[in-house]
């Protein structure tokens, strides 16, 4: 075998800085490094770095072109080296490719009579790029790079990201800014930032992105889009990123103009044919199709009777004999279902529906499977339809934006998370068979499978609204390469490479991250009640009863008695007997399934004992006062690190976190309160509805402002808050506490209609001023609206005139709940 070489020779020197960091670069920020180290790092690769190349491809690959400019970029960016000479020659490499899989590669220091040099070998020119990314972050990690001699292939060949993208702009469930792919029903002009991610994403061995929401607009396959898509697929294909989209199951009706979407309709599947045949022709190396069917409002084959493998098999056949892959969603359900009955659940939904046609789904259709069999909710069991699919490739999905889990403004690092369900024992063929071997198709000898991972990054800056979020992506791309690495792995890894080397730095870093994604589920939903947020609107602030009693089928069934799903098979909906026996007896008695998935599994009165010895009730307080302590302690760490990371990064992430706990002690008070209401047991602790300190806004002297009942109630302290209806109002009292300095804390609603003014005075003193102008996702007085402001070091002395005056906007009114001084 003969392939092409391409060499760098470098020379230059590093130099040191702090500067301020928007984020734009993640972890591929190529800082330099400490002088005597990036010597020794030359010293030990060599004379050159030499890139060799999969032999199907010419030196003119776009991909071993970008492989290459990396790593010079790399280089001069870490060891202070530019390249002064290139070289390309014709060299022998299959002592260095045999036996790698695609898109596998091969770091080797090679000797040479007294010099030495490294090489670079892929058996594509996709595994040379993602050498290369190995190599810059091991000189990055500080790594030792002496006499090298490492292999590594991906851990399955699907590594894809979707993006639930519309083609206005808009971005359903993204919280990093608008589309980097569209604007306006078209491609955006400028493709830079895709051509970015693309670097992101190949830095990952990320090799299938999916450009346009599940929930699809026919019209992406009209026409005139498809010069569109083969833009964004040229931004992406010198980074190895091949293009997919999400298509609607009706467009043979909807756009093709047929009476009829049919799967089994040959005019139906003659369309289809054509339709790709017209995509490949625009964007030859597209990577395939995502279809959601029958799902929250979306058509599918049950409007002809048809099953889903007819439907997935229809668009599979015409995407063959281009190799595209097919992804049908295991994502369905019956989102109108009766919750007086105590039988139906949704979590059944995936395994109902796909159990029956295992087997007769096309060799290129890939059923893909959320890693739960609810919605993304802070704890779900691993989906046992990953043990179920016996002859059908299958991938899981996974969530990289933050829908349920604070949307980018809670830190929650979900490697630990997605480690769980990857690392489950389904048993599927006697134990030994995790998630991740499934999914892989390792343990049923599936063709194809892997892992897909709903991304959602947007325009912003740091892409996704939310700096430490970046590590979602990161870890799951790693995940994605490689399953068996830990979530404190990659924390550490993307940590130095996000923020340095700094011990201080990292130890900080990793210990929110790690712990992050426990502080989350203890205070917005613990135990497998799921997030406690508001399912059918924002799903972002708390609200108890919206899963209940509705056709979602999110339900908790939480009442004065007790709470949790029964889904057991002896009294409950038999959820847990779609899993194998094994797992199937552990989830079917309250005895042995874990505590922190005993409500998603068994209805059990509050005083029932967890395996830890506290009642259910009480763990519920416990959990959501240590969470909201957890965050608030996330803020007092981050601060010991001023100076020590640039002053932007530094003041951004500060900015969130003190935001999250100021929203950790909502979702705290409101869920605690809640469940004293419900069940009539108090807090052991005496926590619950004592807050000292606290005045509510309803109980002071108004001026102008008018109490309003919140809905729902425990959004707001008291279940009411003051909205001013009047172009100024006042809310006072005397402070009655101890004098001396204190913590001011007022507790007030920022609408996202408008931009409220308020004023703090004490003794007709203004101490504080500010505009409740942030983009939170209500327009309502509820909790997530509510927000927090804190001054800190005011003198107060019992008797002292407490004000805060308040000047709506728009539709927002300048709502107050509480002032709190500690
Ligand atoms: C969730 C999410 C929707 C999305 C759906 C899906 O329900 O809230 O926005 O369309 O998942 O995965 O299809």
């Amino acid at each position: 075998m003969r392939s092409r070489r391409i060499g760098l020779l470098f020379a230059c020197t590093a130099t040191f800085v702090l500067h301020a960091e928007s984020g734009h670069d993640a972890w591929l920020r190529y800082q330099a490094l400490p002088a005597r180290v990036a010597e020794a790092d030359l010293e030990a690769l060599g004379d050159s770095v030499t890139l060799l190349g999969g032999s199907e491809t010419s030196i003119s690959s776009e991909v071993l072109l970008a492989a290459r400019d990396e790593l010079s970029r790399g280089m001069r960016g870490m060891l202070g080296r530019v390249p002064r000479r290139e070289v390309a020659e014709t060299i022998p490499s299959a002592r260095f490719t045999a036996d790698l899989p695609a898109d596998g590669f091969r770091i080797k220091t090679v000797r040479q009579g007294s010099t030495h040099y490294t090489v670079i070998a892929g058996a594509t020119d996709r595994g040379v790029l993602y050498g290369v990314f190995a190599l810059l972050r091991r000189i990055a990690l500080q790594q030792p790079i002496e006499a090298l001699d490492e292999t590594q292939a991906p851990y399955a060949p699907i590594r894809w990201v979707n993006h639930w993208d519309n083609l206005d702009g808009s971005i359903e469930r993204g919280y990093g800014g608008r589309s980097i792919f569209w604007e306006n029903r078209h491609a955006r002009a400028d493709l830079s930032r895709v051509s970015d991610y693309g670097r992101l994403l190949a830095s990952l061995g990320i090799n299938g992105c999916s450009i346009n929401n599940v929930n699809a607009d026919p019209r992406i396959l009209a026409p005139d889009m498809l010069p569109e898509i083969a833009r964004i697929a040229a931004a992406f294909r010198p980074w190895g990123v091949r293009v997919a989209i999400s298509v609607d199951f009706a467009s043979p009706k909807t756009l093709g103009g047929l009476d009829t979407f049919d799967p089994l309709n040959p005019r139906v599947a003659a369309w289809w044919s054509a339709k790709m045949d017209e995509l490949y022709r625009a964007v030859p190396d597209a990577a395939g199709i995502i279809i959601k069917a029958d799902s929250e409002g979306r058509s599918g084959p049950s409007a002809y009777g048809r099953t889903h493998a007819d439907a997935a098999n229809v668009v599979a056949r015409a995407l063959k004999p281009h190799a595209g892959l097919l992804f049908y969603r295991g994502f369905v359900y019956d989102h109108h279902m009766d919750w007086r009955n105590p039988k139906n659940d949704r979590a059944r939904a995936a395994d109902d529906n796909f159990r029956p046609l295992d087997g007769k789904f096309e060799s290129n259709a890939v059923v893909q499977i959320k890693n739960g069999p609810i919605d993304f909710q802070v704890r779900e069991p691993a989906s046992p339809l990953f043990g179920t699919l016996e002859n059908t490739n299958e991938a899981i999905e996974l969530q990289i934006t933050q829908e349920y889990l604070g949307q980018a403004r809670h830190t929650v690092f979900l490697a630990p998370m997605w480690k769980e369900v990857l690392d489950f024992d389904l048993h599927a063929r006697g134990a030994g068979t995790p998630v991740r071997a499934l999914v892989a198709g390792k343990v049923f000898g599936q063709s194809t499978g892997g892992l897909v991972g709903v991304s959602n990054v947007g325009l912003d800056d740091n892409w996704f609204g939310n700096h430490l979020s970046q590590a979602n992506l990161y870890a799951f791309g790693r995940l994605a390469w490689n399953p068996d690495l830990s979530a404190r792995e990659i924390s550490e890894e993307w940590t130095r490479l996000t923020f340095g080397s700094d011990r201080t730095v990292d130890a900080v870093v990793n210990a929110i991250q790690l712990s992050s994604w426990k502080t989350y589920e203890d205070y917005t939903g613990p135990l497998g009640l799921q997030t406690l947020t508001d399912i059918t609107g924002n799903h972002f602030g708390v609200n108890v009863e919206a899963s209940e009693r509705n056709g979602w089928g999110q339900w908790h069934n939480a009442d004065a008695e007790g709470v949790g799903m029964d889904r057991s098979v002896k009294s409950g909906t038999g959820f847990a007997g779609q899993y194998r026996p094994e797992v199937a007896k552990m989830y079917e008695s309250a005895a042995t399934t874990p505590d922190e998935l005993l409500l998603f599994f068994h209805h059990v009165p509050y005083t029932h004992r967890l395996h830890s010895g506290q009642t259910v009730i009480q763990y519920l307080y416990d959990s959501h006062y240590a969470g909201a302590e957890a965050a608030a302690n996330y803020a007092r760490e981050w601060r010991t690190l001023q100076g020590l990371i640039d002053e932007q990064r530094y003041r951004e992430v500060l900015a969130q976190l003190e935001y999250q706990a100021g929203q950790a002690e909502v979702w705290r008070d409101a869920v605690v309160n809640w469940f004293w209401k419900a069940s009539g047991i108090p807090d052991e602790k005496g926590r619950a509805g004592n807050h000292p300190g606290r005045v509510e806004a309803e109980s002071m002297r108004l001026e102008g402002y008018a109490p309003v009942p919140v809905t729902p109630w425990e959004a707001a302290s008291g279940g009411w808050a003051v909205a001013c209806p009047a172009a100024r109002c006042v809310a006072s009292f005397p402070y009655q506490g101890s004098a001396g300095r204190h913590e001011v804390r007022v507790r007030y609603f920022d609408q996202n209609n408008g931009a409220a003014r308020f004023r703090l005075l004490v003794n007709g003193q203004a101490l504080d001023q500010w505009i409740a102008s942030d983009h939170l996702p209500t327009k309502k007085i509820d909790a997530a609206s509510s927000s927090l402001r804190v001054v800190s070091g005011v003198a107060l002395k019992p008797g002292d005139e407490i004000r805060i005056e308040g000047s709506p906007d728009g539709g927002e009114s300048a709502a107050l709940d509480y002032i709190e001084i500690r």
